[in-house]
């Protein structure tokens, strides 16, 4: 079968393209506006380049004329905390990605527990084991009513039993698999 994309609307280029490029990790995104601390999970993400130290992520709209939250923060605030998920912190990934209005914070309404780790960066998610401290480096405009930022990590909070003396790294992500989680683990 050829699946055409001209021929495919956006609802089905997403199940399709979603389901196919599999495992994707997940940016669990913290960020903050006048006070207010946003949280959410973006799964069209990846890393770019290790120099600079760079990922990139894409991110949608609210509806025709609003960004998400987390988009409209990178956009004016230049700053992102990205936190990854595991099994244990499942729940709150999924409700963090409800649609909230920009006054209202998934931290406070869902009660998930933030650390402050520095003190020009959002906080991250205390139960993650990793979390990157990024600035934003450049967003693209692909015209259509996704928009990738890159983001740029500055700094790298992990958990020192996650880490070893040669630099391996070892955490228990989870990871989507089309619309459902999967716990990502070494074969
Ligand atoms: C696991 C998962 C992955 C997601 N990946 C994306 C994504 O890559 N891009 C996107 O725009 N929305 C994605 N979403 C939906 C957003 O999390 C959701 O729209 C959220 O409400 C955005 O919140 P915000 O307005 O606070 O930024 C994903 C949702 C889940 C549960």
């Amino acid at each position: 079968m050829i699946l055409d994309y001209k021929d495919i609307d956006d609802l089905n280029r997403y199940k399709i393209m979603s389901g196919t490029v599999v495992p994707r990790p997940i940016a669990w995104i913290v960020t903050k506006d006048e006070g207010i601390v946003n949280a959410a999970p973006f799964s069209y993400f990846i890393p770019l380049s290790s120099n600079p130290a760079t990922i990139i992520v894409s991110i949608g709209k609210k509806d025709a004329d609003t960004p998400k939250d987390t988009l409209a923060n990178i956009l004016k605030n230049k700053k992102a905390t990205i936190c990854f998920a595991n099994e244990a912190n499942l729940e709150e990934l999924k409700l963090s990605s409800t649609a909230l209005a920009k006054s209202e914070s998934e931290i406070e309404k869902y009660s998930i527990k933030v650390t402050k780790i520095l003190e020009d960066f959002p906080p991250m998610i205390s139960s993650s084991q990793s979390a990157l401290f990024c600035t934003l480096h450049s967003s693209i405009n692909l015209g259509g009513d996704t928009t990738p930022v890159i983001l740029e990590i500055k700094k790298q909070f992990i958990k020192d039993e996650c880490i070893n003396e040669k630099l391996h790294v070892s955490m228990k992500n989870i990871g989507r698999i089309g619309v459902s989680f999967a716990k990502m683990v070494s074969i």
